[in-house]
């Protein structure tokens, strides 16, 4: 059976999304669809809203980093446990517990056809634990569901002339997100860096693209083809 893990980022469940519950219920259509036709899925969820909500609380209390990471990992929790039951909710069967750790829900991935989860430990964001899973589970790849088309040399919503990029190498990649250091709790980078070191190490195939399109984003787990970026060695 073949696995494919997907990093969902956080904010394509953000109220300003719009229609998101429709988005929400388009992507446990998709995955659905994607068991019937005989492949496994692990997805990883980021932490969006309420990741920002409460580390925007807490930070001119709290300057621990860590303790700042262990607040969006619950958000991340949470927006992987609303997956999850939505998921439940069409007859898609999945752990009832949300793993904590990549160990956990690889063995979760032995028996269910699709997991969900959130964030692991601090020092990163959930793109690494997706890219970290995928390696684990030997997926063929890891995409990297954003609310950007594609990589870009610059963030395109403050230079309109950025330059996106259909193809890079790991290297490549790593150039334009900087080296694999982990961002203060709630900063956010098209990839996370620390991901793309590991990826970049394990040789991972990694398919960033635009979360919002559940067909394009589809197109891309069956290998077929897709409007995004894809980074390869
Ligand atoms: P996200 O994975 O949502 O990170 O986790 P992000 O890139 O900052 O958010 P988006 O995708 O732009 O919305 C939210 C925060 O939770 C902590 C980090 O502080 C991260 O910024 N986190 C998450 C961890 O410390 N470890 C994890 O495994 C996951």
């Amino acid at each position: 059976m073949k696995t494919v893990v997907t990093a969902l980022g956080g904010s394509l469940l953000r109220p300003e999304i719009e229609e998101r519950d429709r988005w929400l219920f388009q992507l446990c259509v998709m995955v659905k669809k994607l068991v019937d036709g005989e492949i496994r899925i692990g997805l990883v969820v980021g932490g969006g809203s309420p990741a920002r909500e409460s580390i925007s609380l807490v930070k001119t209390l709290i300057n621990d980093v860590d303790a700042l990471d262990r607040i969006g990992i619950s958000a991340t929790r949470l927006n992987a446990t609303i997956i999850k039951e939505a998921m439940k909710e069409i007859g898609i069967e999945v752990p009832d517990e949300v793993p904590t750790n990549v160990e956990q829900a690889m063995i979760m991935m032995k028996k269910y056809p699709v997991v969900i989860m959130g964030g692991t430990f601090p020092g990163h964001t959930t793109d690494n634990v997706a890219i970290e899973l995928a390696v684990a589970s030997e997926a063929s790849k890891c995409i990297v569901a954003t609310n950007v088309s594609k990589v870009y040399d610059e963030d395109p919503k403050i230079n309109k002339n950025a330059k996106s990029f259909d193809k890079l190498s790991h290297k490549e990649l790593q150039q334009i997100v900087g080296p694999p250091e982990h961002l203060r709790a709630g900063k956010s980078q098209i990839v996370d860096p620390v991901g793309v070191q590991c990826a970049l190490i394990n040789n991972l195939i990694l398919n960033i693209l635009d979360g919002r399109d559940i067909e394009n984003m589809k197109n891309a787990i069956e290998n077929k083809s897709f409007r995004g970026t894809i980074v390869s060695e």
